[in-house]
Protein backbone atom coordinates (compact mmCIF):
# COMPACT_ATOMS: atom_id res chain seq x y z
CA UNK A 1 0.00 0.00 0.00
CA UNK A 2 1.67 3.50 -0.83
CA UNK A 3 0.10 6.57 1.04
CA UNK A 4 1.04 9.88 0.39
CA UNK A 5 3.71 11.88 0.52
CA UNK A 6 3.96 14.80 3.39
CA UNK A 7 7.05 16.95 3.34
CA UNK A 8 7.84 19.73 5.61
CA UNK A 9 10.42 21.94 3.32
CA UNK A 10 12.51 24.71 3.79
CA UNK A 11 15.49 22.51 5.08
CA UNK A 12 18.94 22.38 2.70
CA UNK A 13 19.85 18.60 1.88
CA UNK A 14 23.08 17.96 3.78
CA UNK A 15 25.03 14.89 3.76
CA UNK A 16 25.38 11.63 1.19
CA UNK A 17 23.53 9.76 -0.80
CA UNK A 18 24.05 6.48 -2.02
CA UNK A 19 22.74 5.77 -5.47
CA UNK A 20 21.39 2.47 -6.42
CA UNK A 21 21.68 0.31 -9.91
CA UNK A 22 19.88 1.91 -12.62
CA UNK A 23 15.89 1.49 -13.58
CA UNK A 24 16.30 1.52 -17.00
CA UNK A 25 18.94 -0.91 -17.16
CA UNK A 26 17.67 -3.06 -14.90
CA UNK A 27 14.03 -3.59 -16.73
CA UNK A 28 15.67 -4.42 -19.89
CA UNK A 29 18.34 -6.47 -18.18
CA UNK A 30 15.96 -8.64 -16.30
CA UNK A 31 14.09 -9.38 -19.79
CA UNK A 32 17.20 -10.08 -21.42
CA UNK A 33 18.17 -12.89 -19.47
CA UNK A 34 15.24 -14.98 -21.09
CA UNK A 35 18.02 -14.99 -23.85
CA UNK A 36 20.19 -17.16 -21.92
CA UNK A 37 19.69 -20.95 -21.34
CA UNK A 38 21.40 -21.20 -18.15
CA UNK A 39 21.74 -18.91 -14.88
CA UNK A 40 21.78 -15.53 -15.01
CA UNK A 41 22.83 -13.52 -11.74
CA UNK A 42 21.99 -9.54 -11.61
CA UNK A 43 24.29 -7.08 -9.10
CA UNK A 44 23.41 -3.87 -7.85
CA UNK A 45 19.54 -4.23 -8.91
CA UNK A 46 17.48 -0.86 -7.88
CA UNK A 47 14.59 -2.24 -5.07
CA UNK A 48 11.66 -0.24 -7.12
CA UNK A 49 8.79 -1.85 -8.22
CA UNK A 50 8.91 -2.39 -11.54
CA UNK A 51 11.65 -4.88 -11.00
CA UNK A 52 9.68 -6.75 -8.66
CA UNK A 53 6.83 -6.89 -11.14
CA UNK A 54 8.98 -8.00 -13.76
CA UNK A 55 10.38 -10.85 -11.74
CA UNK A 56 6.80 -12.04 -11.18
CA UNK A 57 6.29 -11.85 -15.12
CA UNK A 58 9.55 -13.94 -15.38
CA UNK A 59 7.97 -16.59 -12.99
CA UNK A 60 4.55 -16.57 -14.93
CA UNK A 61 6.82 -17.44 -17.94
CA UNK A 62 8.01 -20.21 -15.89
CA UNK A 63 11.61 -19.33 -14.97
CA UNK A 64 12.15 -19.40 -11.11
CA UNK A 65 14.15 -16.09 -9.91
CA UNK A 66 15.65 -15.84 -6.74
CA UNK A 67 16.25 -12.78 -5.00
CA UNK A 68 18.67 -11.68 -2.24
CA UNK A 69 19.42 -8.33 -1.42
CA UNK A 70 19.91 -6.10 -4.72
CA UNK A 71 21.13 -9.40 -6.59
CA UNK A 72 18.70 -11.86 -8.39
CA UNK A 73 19.22 -15.24 -9.77
CA UNK A 74 17.09 -15.55 -13.22
CA UNK A 75 16.78 -19.56 -14.02
CA UNK A 76 15.31 -19.32 -17.75
CA UNK A 77 15.90 -22.85 -18.39
CA UNK A 78 12.15 -23.97 -18.23
CA UNK A 79 10.53 -20.66 -19.41
CA UNK A 80 8.42 -20.68 -22.40
CA UNK A 81 6.91 -18.50 -24.58
CA UNK A 82 3.72 -18.34 -22.68
CA UNK A 83 0.92 -15.69 -24.52
CA UNK A 84 0.84 -12.39 -21.99
CA UNK A 85 -1.96 -10.29 -23.56
CA UNK A 86 -3.07 -8.53 -20.05
CA UNK A 87 -2.07 -9.10 -16.30
CA UNK A 88 1.13 -7.38 -14.83
CA UNK A 89 2.75 -6.82 -18.56
CA UNK A 90 0.35 -3.95 -18.77
CA UNK A 91 1.97 -2.13 -15.40
CA UNK A 92 4.87 -1.26 -17.04
CA UNK A 93 6.40 0.01 -20.18
CA UNK A 94 8.93 -2.00 -20.74
CA UNK A 95 7.07 -5.04 -20.77
CA UNK A 96 8.18 -4.80 -24.32
CA UNK A 97 11.57 -5.85 -24.01
CA UNK A 98 9.68 -9.11 -23.51
CA UNK A 99 9.14 -8.70 -27.36
CA UNK A 100 12.66 -9.00 -28.80
CA UNK A 101 13.81 -11.22 -25.70
CA UNK A 102 10.90 -13.98 -26.38
CA UNK A 103 11.17 -13.35 -30.39
CA UNK A 104 14.91 -14.33 -30.00
CA UNK A 105 14.93 -17.34 -27.84
CA UNK A 106 11.33 -18.97 -29.03
CA UNK A 107 10.85 -17.32 -32.46
CA UNK A 108 7.09 -16.44 -31.08
CA UNK A 109 5.88 -13.62 -28.34
CA UNK A 110 2.61 -12.24 -27.39
CA UNK A 111 2.29 -9.78 -25.19
CA UNK A 112 -0.26 -6.92 -24.14
CA UNK A 113 0.46 -3.03 -25.45
CA UNK A 114 2.51 -2.31 -22.40
CA UNK A 115 1.49 0.70 -19.75
CA UNK A 116 3.51 2.35 -17.57
CA UNK A 117 4.21 6.56 -17.23
CA UNK A 118 1.84 7.39 -20.41
CA UNK A 119 2.31 11.34 -20.24
CA UNK A 120 1.97 11.14 -24.03
CA UNK A 121 1.12 8.63 -26.12
CA UNK A 122 4.76 6.82 -26.33
CA UNK A 123 4.11 4.50 -29.55
CA UNK A 124 6.64 1.64 -30.72
CA UNK A 125 6.34 1.48 -34.44
CA UNK A 126 9.96 1.44 -34.66
CA UNK A 127 10.27 -1.54 -32.74
CA UNK A 128 7.86 -3.64 -34.59
CA UNK A 129 9.61 -2.40 -37.73
CA UNK A 130 12.88 -3.42 -36.42
CA UNK A 131 11.41 -7.16 -35.58
CA UNK A 132 9.69 -7.35 -39.36
CA UNK A 133 13.37 -5.95 -40.82
CA UNK A 134 14.58 -9.02 -39.03
CA UNK A 135 11.69 -11.40 -40.44
CA UNK A 136 9.22 -11.33 -37.82
CA UNK A 137 4.98 -11.27 -38.57
CA UNK A 138 3.82 -8.85 -36.58
CA UNK A 139 0.25 -8.39 -35.80
CA UNK A 140 -2.71 -6.26 -33.41
CA UNK A 141 -4.80 -9.02 -31.73
CA UNK A 142 -7.20 -6.70 -29.47
CA UNK A 143 -4.15 -4.79 -27.87
CA UNK A 144 -1.79 -7.47 -27.84
CA UNK A 145 1.25 -7.80 -30.09
CA UNK A 146 1.74 -11.21 -31.48
CA UNK A 147 4.95 -11.65 -33.04
CA UNK A 148 6.12 -14.66 -34.49
CA UNK A 149 9.23 -15.78 -37.06
CA UNK A 150 9.98 -18.82 -38.78
CA UNK A 151 13.31 -18.30 -38.45
CA UNK A 152 14.95 -14.15 -37.75
CA UNK A 153 17.78 -13.29 -40.25
CA UNK A 154 19.92 -9.91 -40.06
CA UNK A 155 19.04 -6.72 -41.19
CA UNK A 156 19.79 -3.12 -41.70
CA UNK A 157 17.68 -1.07 -40.05
CA UNK A 158 17.52 2.78 -39.76
CA UNK A 159 15.57 4.01 -37.17
CA UNK A 160 13.17 6.64 -37.94
CA UNK A 161 13.93 8.75 -34.77
CA UNK A 162 16.35 7.97 -31.88
CA UNK A 163 14.62 5.56 -29.67
CA UNK A 164 16.19 4.02 -26.56
CA UNK A 165 13.73 0.97 -26.57
CA UNK A 166 13.73 -0.01 -30.47
CA UNK A 167 18.00 0.02 -30.11
CA UNK A 168 17.59 -2.35 -27.03
CA UNK A 169 14.54 -4.55 -28.64
CA UNK A 170 16.32 -5.09 -31.85
CA UNK A 171 19.71 -5.60 -30.12
CA UNK A 172 17.89 -8.43 -28.05
CA UNK A 173 16.10 -10.81 -30.72
CA UNK A 174 19.17 -9.67 -33.31
CA UNK A 175 21.27 -11.61 -30.88
CA UNK A 176 19.97 -14.57 -31.94
CA UNK A 177 19.18 -13.73 -35.38
CA UNK A 178 21.15 -15.93 -38.70
CA UNK A 179 23.61 -13.23 -39.94
CA UNK A 180 24.24 -9.44 -39.57
CA UNK A 181 22.09 -6.73 -38.58
CA UNK A 182 22.99 -3.19 -38.52
CA UNK A 183 21.39 -0.78 -36.37
CA UNK A 184 21.62 2.86 -38.11
CA UNK A 185 20.43 5.71 -35.76
CA UNK A 186 20.59 4.12 -32.54
CA UNK A 187 20.27 5.51 -29.26
CA UNK A 188 23.82 6.16 -27.48
CA UNK A 189 22.48 6.24 -23.77
CA UNK A 190 24.42 4.71 -21.24
CA UNK A 191 21.80 1.77 -20.45
CA UNK A 192 22.41 0.81 -24.40
CA UNK A 193 26.00 -0.57 -23.37
CA UNK A 194 25.04 -2.20 -20.39
CA UNK A 195 22.08 -3.93 -21.94
CA UNK A 196 25.03 -4.86 -24.88
CA UNK A 197 27.59 -5.82 -21.94
CA UNK A 198 25.16 -8.17 -20.49
CA UNK A 199 24.69 -9.73 -23.73
CA UNK A 200 28.23 -10.13 -24.60
CA UNK A 201 29.25 -11.85 -21.69
CA UNK A 202 25.97 -14.43 -22.18
CA UNK A 203 27.79 -15.17 -25.79
CA UNK A 204 26.50 -12.15 -28.24
CA UNK A 205 28.51 -10.24 -30.59
CA UNK A 206 27.80 -7.00 -30.56
CA UNK A 207 29.98 -3.93 -31.56
CA UNK A 208 29.45 -0.44 -31.37
CA UNK A 209 26.76 0.04 -28.56
CA UNK A 210 27.26 3.78 -27.58
CA UNK A 211 27.65 4.70 -31.24
CA UNK A 212 24.93 5.35 -33.82
CA UNK A 213 25.93 2.33 -35.57
CA UNK A 214 25.40 -1.01 -33.63
CA UNK A 215 26.42 -4.01 -35.33
CA UNK A 216 25.22 -7.35 -33.96
CA UNK A 217 26.15 -10.71 -35.33
CA UNK A 218 23.72 -13.40 -33.67
CA UNK A 219 24.29 -16.41 -32.65
CA UNK A 220 23.31 -19.94 -32.22
CA UNK A 221 22.84 -19.78 -28.34
CA UNK A 222 23.77 -17.69 -25.03
CA UNK A 223 24.47 -18.98 -22.07
CA UNK A 224 23.83 -17.20 -18.01
CA UNK A 225 26.61 -14.94 -16.81
CA UNK A 226 26.99 -12.73 -13.97
CA UNK A 227 26.20 -8.57 -14.42
CA UNK A 228 26.40 -5.82 -12.29
CA UNK A 229 24.21 -2.68 -13.44
CA UNK A 230 25.23 0.88 -14.02
CA UNK A 231 24.39 3.25 -11.72
CA UNK A 232 21.01 5.54 -11.72
CA UNK A 233 22.20 8.58 -13.82
CA UNK A 234 18.50 9.88 -13.21
CA UNK A 235 18.05 8.84 -9.84
CA UNK A 236 21.65 10.63 -8.95
CA UNK A 237 20.50 13.88 -11.27
CA UNK A 238 17.12 14.09 -9.32
CA UNK A 239 19.04 14.34 -5.55
CA UNK A 240 21.89 16.71 -7.33
CA UNK A 241 19.09 19.17 -8.81
CA UNK A 242 17.47 18.72 -4.89
CA UNK A 243 20.53 19.71 -3.33
CA UNK A 244 21.02 23.12 -5.84
CA UNK A 245 17.59 23.85 -5.22
CA UNK A 246 17.22 23.50 -1.32
CA UNK A 247 20.68 25.40 -1.03
CA UNK A 248 22.06 21.99 0.33
CA UNK A 249 25.53 20.69 0.35
CA UNK A 250 24.89 16.82 -1.33
CA UNK A 251 27.92 14.07 -1.82
CA UNK A 252 26.23 11.90 -4.23
CA UNK A 253 28.09 8.42 -4.23
CA UNK A 254 28.32 5.67 -6.25
CA UNK A 255 27.93 7.47 -9.86
CA UNK A 256 29.45 7.80 -13.44
CA UNK A 257 30.43 11.57 -13.37
CA UNK A 258 30.60 11.16 -17.58
CA UNK A 259 26.67 10.23 -17.45
CA UNK A 260 26.01 13.44 -15.79
CA UNK A 261 28.13 15.54 -17.98
CA UNK A 262 25.10 17.57 -19.68
CA UNK A 263 23.16 18.13 -16.13
CA UNK A 264 26.54 19.12 -14.13
CA UNK A 265 26.98 21.40 -17.39
CA UNK A 266 24.05 23.30 -16.64
CA UNK A 267 24.49 23.55 -12.91
CA UNK A 268 27.70 25.29 -12.91
CA UNK A 269 26.27 27.76 -16.12
CA UNK A 270 23.26 28.75 -13.02
CA UNK A 271 26.33 29.32 -10.43
CA UNK A 272 25.79 25.80 -8.58
CA UNK A 273 28.93 24.58 -7.20
CA UNK A 274 30.20 21.03 -8.35
CA UNK A 275 33.27 18.76 -7.18
CA UNK A 276 33.60 16.05 -9.25
CA UNK A 277 35.72 12.86 -8.17
CA UNK A 278 35.88 9.40 -9.59
CA UNK A 279 32.13 7.57 -8.51
CA UNK A 280 30.77 10.70 -6.65
CA UNK A 281 29.53 14.44 -7.48
CA UNK A 282 29.54 16.76 -4.61
CA UNK A 283 27.08 19.91 -4.96
CA UNK A 284 27.11 22.75 -3.13
CA UNK A 285 23.95 25.22 -3.45
CA UNK A 286 24.36 28.57 -3.62
CA UNK A 287 22.06 31.47 -2.20
CA UNK A 288 21.49 33.37 -5.67
CA UNK A 289 21.44 31.48 -9.48
CA UNK A 290 21.25 32.49 -13.21
CA UNK A 291 18.49 32.31 -15.30
CA UNK A 292 19.23 29.68 -17.78
CA UNK A 293 17.93 27.93 -21.11
CA UNK A 294 17.98 24.24 -21.09
CA UNK A 295 17.31 21.87 -24.34
CA UNK A 296 16.43 18.48 -23.50
CA UNK A 297 17.84 15.76 -26.27
CA UNK A 298 19.10 12.37 -26.53
CA UNK A 299 22.02 11.18 -24.88
CA UNK A 300 24.91 12.79 -24.21
CA UNK A 301 22.10 15.62 -24.72
CA UNK A 302 20.22 16.73 -21.68
CA UNK A 303 18.45 14.17 -20.22
CA UNK A 304 14.36 14.29 -20.55
CA UNK A 305 13.52 12.37 -17.72
CA UNK A 306 15.48 15.17 -15.63
CA UNK A 307 12.98 18.21 -17.49
CA UNK A 308 10.76 17.89 -14.69
CA UNK A 309 13.11 17.90 -11.74
CA UNK A 310 14.76 20.90 -13.99
CA UNK A 311 11.69 22.75 -13.77
CA UNK A 312 11.25 22.62 -10.19
CA UNK A 313 14.87 24.21 -9.52
CA UNK A 314 14.08 26.80 -12.01
CA UNK A 315 11.37 28.13 -10.27
CA UNK A 316 14.05 29.29 -7.52
CA UNK A 317 16.07 30.52 -9.71
CA UNK A 318 15.78 34.79 -10.25
CA UNK A 319 14.66 35.51 -13.76
CA UNK A 320 13.19 33.98 -16.68
CA UNK A 321 14.09 30.67 -18.09
CA UNK A 322 12.79 28.53 -20.71
CA UNK A 323 13.04 24.68 -21.01
CA UNK A 324 12.32 22.78 -23.97
CA UNK A 325 12.03 19.16 -24.44
CA UNK A 326 12.97 17.66 -28.20
CA UNK A 327 12.58 14.12 -26.98
CA UNK A 328 8.92 14.35 -26.28
CA UNK A 329 5.97 16.84 -27.57
CA UNK A 330 4.67 17.61 -24.53
CA UNK A 331 5.83 16.08 -21.23
CA UNK A 332 4.27 18.95 -18.88
CA UNK A 333 2.15 16.99 -16.88
CA UNK A 334 4.24 18.35 -13.56
CA UNK A 335 3.45 22.14 -14.60
CA UNK A 336 -0.30 22.40 -13.35
CA UNK A 337 0.99 20.72 -10.23
CA UNK A 338 3.89 23.34 -9.56
CA UNK A 339 1.53 25.56 -10.59
CA UNK A 340 -0.75 25.16 -7.80
CA UNK A 341 1.99 25.65 -5.50
CA UNK A 342 2.73 29.07 -6.93
CA UNK A 343 4.66 28.55 -9.99
CA UNK A 344 4.88 30.70 -12.68
CA UNK A 345 5.39 28.44 -15.80
CA UNK A 346 3.95 28.88 -18.95
CA UNK A 347 3.80 26.02 -21.26
CA UNK A 348 4.69 27.17 -25.01
CA UNK A 349 4.72 23.98 -27.55
CA UNK A 350 7.61 22.09 -26.48
CA UNK A 351 8.93 24.85 -23.75
CA UNK A 352 8.19 25.56 -20.21
CA UNK A 353 9.12 29.32 -19.73
CA UNK A 354 9.69 29.66 -16.22
CA UNK A 355 9.58 32.58 -14.02
CA UNK A 356 11.36 32.31 -10.23
CA UNK A 357 10.08 33.27 -7.64
CA UNK A 358 9.03 31.63 -3.76
CA UNK A 359 6.75 28.26 -4.25
CA UNK A 360 4.16 27.38 -1.29
CA UNK A 361 2.78 24.29 -0.04
CA UNK A 362 -0.59 22.97 -1.83
CA UNK A 363 -1.99 19.70 -2.01
CA UNK A 364 -0.75 17.99 -5.75
CA UNK A 365 -0.85 14.57 -7.50
CA UNK A 366 1.87 12.53 -9.21
CA UNK A 367 0.56 11.44 -12.90
CA UNK A 368 4.16 10.18 -13.68
CA UNK A 369 7.16 8.96 -12.31
CA UNK A 370 9.37 12.52 -13.31
CA UNK A 371 6.50 14.72 -12.62
CA UNK A 372 6.54 13.07 -9.11
CA UNK A 373 10.14 13.97 -8.72
CA UNK A 374 9.73 17.28 -10.06
CA UNK A 375 7.19 17.86 -6.92
CA UNK A 376 8.96 16.40 -4.12
CA UNK A 377 11.56 18.34 -5.43
CA UNK A 378 9.69 21.40 -5.40
CA UNK A 379 8.18 20.50 -1.76
CA UNK A 380 11.47 20.10 -0.31
CA UNK A 381 12.27 24.56 -0.95
CA UNK A 382 9.19 25.46 0.06
CA UNK A 383 9.96 27.46 3.22
CA UNK A 384 6.91 27.29 5.34
CA UNK A 385 3.61 24.73 5.95
CA UNK A 386 3.37 21.06 4.60
CA UNK A 387 2.80 19.81 0.93
CA UNK A 388 0.80 16.62 0.38
CA UNK A 389 1.56 14.49 -2.85
CA UNK A 390 -0.49 11.68 -3.73
CA UNK A 391 -0.01 9.19 -6.75
CA UNK A 392 3.14 8.24 -5.01
CA UNK A 393 2.75 4.54 -6.53
CA UNK A 394 4.62 6.46 -9.53
CA UNK A 395 7.96 7.79 -7.48
CA UNK A 396 8.16 4.33 -6.07
CA UNK A 397 8.60 3.12 -9.36
CA UNK A 398 12.13 4.68 -9.79
CA UNK A 399 13.44 6.26 -6.26
CA UNK A 400 14.39 3.31 -4.21
CA UNK A 401 13.82 4.10 -0.53
CA UNK A 402 12.86 7.52 -0.74
CA UNK A 403 12.02 8.83 2.20
CA UNK A 404 14.72 7.35 4.05
CA UNK A 405 17.30 9.01 1.81
CA UNK A 406 15.86 12.12 2.48
CA UNK A 407 15.65 11.42 5.56
CA UNK A 408 18.99 11.21 5.80
CA UNK A 409 19.46 14.39 4.29
CA UNK A 410 18.17 16.07 6.77
CA UNK A 411 14.10 16.66 5.18
CA UNK A 412 11.55 16.43 6.79
CA UNK A 413 9.37 14.01 4.99
CA UNK A 414 6.86 11.29 6.26
CA UNK A 415 4.30 9.04 4.83
CA UNK A 416 0.92 9.25 5.43
CA UNK A 417 -2.28 6.54 5.42
CA UNK A 418 -5.84 7.18 5.02
N1 LIG B 1 9.13 6.92 -30.38
C1 LIG B 1 8.30 6.69 -31.44
N2 LIG B 1 8.21 5.40 -31.91
C2 LIG B 1 8.88 4.37 -31.35
C3 LIG B 1 9.72 4.61 -30.25
C4 LIG B 1 9.82 5.91 -29.78
O1 LIG B 1 7.66 7.60 -31.97
O2 LIG B 1 8.75 3.24 -31.84
C5 LIG B 1 9.28 8.30 -29.86
C6 LIG B 1 8.70 8.45 -28.45
O3 LIG B 1 7.33 8.70 -28.47
C7 LIG B 1 9.54 9.58 -27.90
C8 LIG B 1 10.91 9.37 -28.54
O4 LIG B 1 10.66 8.57 -29.70
O5 LIG B 1 9.03 10.80 -28.31
C9 LIG B 1 11.94 8.66 -27.68
O6 LIG B 1 11.38 7.49 -27.10
P1 LIG B 1 12.26 6.25 -26.65
O7 LIG B 1 11.84 5.06 -27.43
O8 LIG B 1 13.70 6.61 -26.63
O9 LIG B 1 11.74 6.06 -25.16
P2 LIG B 1 11.51 4.70 -24.39
O10 LIG B 1 12.51 3.70 -24.79
O11 LIG B 1 10.08 4.32 -24.45
C10 LIG B 1 13.15 5.23 -22.43
C11 LIG B 1 13.03 5.37 -20.95
C12 LIG B 1 12.29 6.65 -20.62
C13 LIG B 1 13.02 7.84 -21.26
C14 LIG B 1 13.22 7.61 -22.76
C15 LIG B 1 14.05 8.69 -23.44
C16 LIG B 1 12.89 3.07 -20.26
C17 LIG B 1 12.08 1.95 -19.70
N3 LIG B 1 12.29 4.23 -20.43
O12 LIG B 1 11.80 5.17 -22.91
O13 LIG B 1 12.33 6.78 -19.23
O14 LIG B 1 12.26 9.01 -21.08
O15 LIG B 1 13.86 6.34 -22.98
O16 LIG B 1 15.29 8.79 -22.83
O17 LIG B 1 14.07 2.90 -20.52
C18 LIG B 1 11.60 7.47 -17.11
O18 LIG B 1 12.55 6.84 -16.64
O19 LIG B 1 10.89 8.25 -16.43
C19 LIG B 1 11.28 7.31 -18.53
C20 LIG B 1 10.13 7.68 -19.04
Amino acid sequence: MTGKLMIAGGRPLRGTITISGAKNSAVALIPAAILAESTVVLDNLPQISDVGILAEILGELGASVEREGDSMRIHPQSLKSIPMPNGNVKKLRASYYLMGALLGRFGEATIGLPGGCNFEPRPIDQHIKGFEALGAEVSNENGAIHIRAKALRGAKIYLDMVSVGATINIMLAASRAKGITLIENAAKEPEIIDVATLLNSMGAKIKGAGTETIRIEGVDAMQGCRHSIIPDRIQAGSYMIAAAATRGDVLVDNVIPKHLEALTAKLQEMGVHIYEMDESIRVVGQPEYESIDVKALVYPGFATDLQSPMTSLLTQVKGTSILTDYVYNNRFKHVPELVRMGARIKVEGRSAVIEGGLLQSAKVKATDLRAGASLFIAALTVPTGETEITGTEYIYRGYENLVPNLRNLGAEVWEEYE
